[in-house]
């Protein structure tokens, strides 16, 4: 029978601002899948990365499955009860829909879902992201799954030289999914000419060419397209299956030391590094830096292992020190140019009233008259 992994996540509510959910929150939570997913779920796991809060499940529903979903719908909902009780900030901000309806994809929620025939053994990775947005992904994708620079493995596995497969979706197109499926190592300047735009442009899913198997499922909501205008940062989650015909764990985790530059941070307006941390870490400085946290797992008869904490290991403290620098540099220049993102991704308004406003005091000067000779 194949495995299922879902992993569902959702902002229901923070402390002291966007920064952590309380304990009762998480609790309530991972208490209403313990009771409700009897049946439903074989196993699962609960953790969170700033304020988000993220379910991963493990099932044999296959991926979309409306009961599995709601579970998940039912339990940010009885966590949005106490998140109001206990007066946390943006109380429910990311259950954008009223009723539930079959799918919490398009309804706020992020979802990254994988269905698989379970190898032997099955490990995976699976990393949330916080205060950016899926694109943030996108290089990381890039050098793990294309770059023999980054990836020996694209050298050293007769399988991993076959190469894969990206779908690629076009997150800007609202009518529906919109995607492009472009084959490396043939076609990497192609992939490439699209990964570069992060903020249109997003990796979907990767397969490996040599099995057909899909290797990685990322979470490409964009809440300002269900909601028509932004109310928080996506806030990404993606699973990443590693070793044997995948590159291995470690040329996952590679690519995480650049600390690239990710639209996010303060009123989810900026660009800021990305800062990989451990498992449960909040957010702290200009509300970021945007953060990613991975989890790694094995998983057999749908049963998970305990977690382990890939960005906890100390090499990593070297890594977070050159994300502060790079982040209190970009910083130093404010609102100017690269710091502050363009007009069409700022969470806010205000700059467009004011340029409105602005626009009616523009006036052409009368061009010169010449000065006869
Ligand atoms: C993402 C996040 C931010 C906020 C945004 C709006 O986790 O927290 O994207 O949603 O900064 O913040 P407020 O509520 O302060 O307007
Ligand atoms: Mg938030
Ligand atoms: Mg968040």
């Amino acid at each position: 029978m194949k495995l299922t992994l879902s992993v569902i996540k959702a902002d229901i509510g923070s402390i002291g601002g966007h920064v952590a959910p309380s304990r009762r929150l998480l609790d309530a939570v991972e208490a209403f899948i313990h009771n409700n997913g009897i049946g439903l779920v074989t196993d699962y796991n609960i953790s969170h990365t700033g304020d988000d809060i993220a379910i991963l499940m493990t099932h044999t529903r296959g991926e979309g499955n409306e009961a599995i979903h709601k579970l998940a719908w039912n339990a940010f909902l009885e966590g949005t009860a106490v998140a109001k009780k206990q007066g946390l900030y943006g109380a429910g901000q990311d259950l954008l829909k009223e009723a539930f309806s079959g799918n919490v994809k398009g309804m706020g929620p992020a979802v990254a879902e994988m269905e698989f025939e379970e190898r032997p053994n099955e490990p995976f990775l699976f990393f949330a992201a916080d205060k950016t947005d899926p694109g943030a992904y996108n290089l990381p994708l890039y050098l793990a799954f294309a770059d023999p620079m980054n990836t020996p493995g694209l050298l050293l596995s007769p399988h991993m030289s076959k190469g894969f497969k990206f779908v690629i979706m076009d997150v800007s197109y609202t009518e529906g999914d919109r995607v492009i499926e472009l084959n490396s190592p043939e076609q990497l300047y192609d992939i490439a000419a699209l990964l570069r735009d992060p903020e249109r442009f997003v990796v979907e899913s990767i397969w490996s060419r040599a099995s057909g198997e899909q290797a990685a499922a990322v979470a490409t909501t964009r809440l300002h397209n269900i909601a028509g205008k932004y109310t928080g940062k996506d806030d990404p989650v993606m699973l990443v299956r590693v070793q044997m015909n995948f590159p291995a764990t470690g040329e996952v985790l590679t690519p995480f030391a650049i600390g690239h530059f990710v639209a996010g941070g303060m009123r989810g307006s900026h660009q800021m590094p990305l800062m990989p941390v451990a498992v449960n870490t909040g957010i702290s400085y200009f509300d970021g830096p945007p953060i990613v946290s991975c989890a790694g797992f094995c998983v057999h008869d749908q049963m998970l292992t305990e977690r382990v904490d890939n960005f906890a290991h100390p090499f990593w403290n070297e890594v977070r020190d050159h994300v502060s620098r790079k982040a209190i540099e970009m910083r130093r220049q404010g609102f100017f140019g690269a710091a502050m993102l363009p007009m069409g991704e700022l969470e806010y308004t205000g700059i467009m009233e004011k340029l409105n406003a602005l626009e009616k005091q523009f006036a052409v000067r009368p061009a010169a008259v010449p000065v006869p000779a």
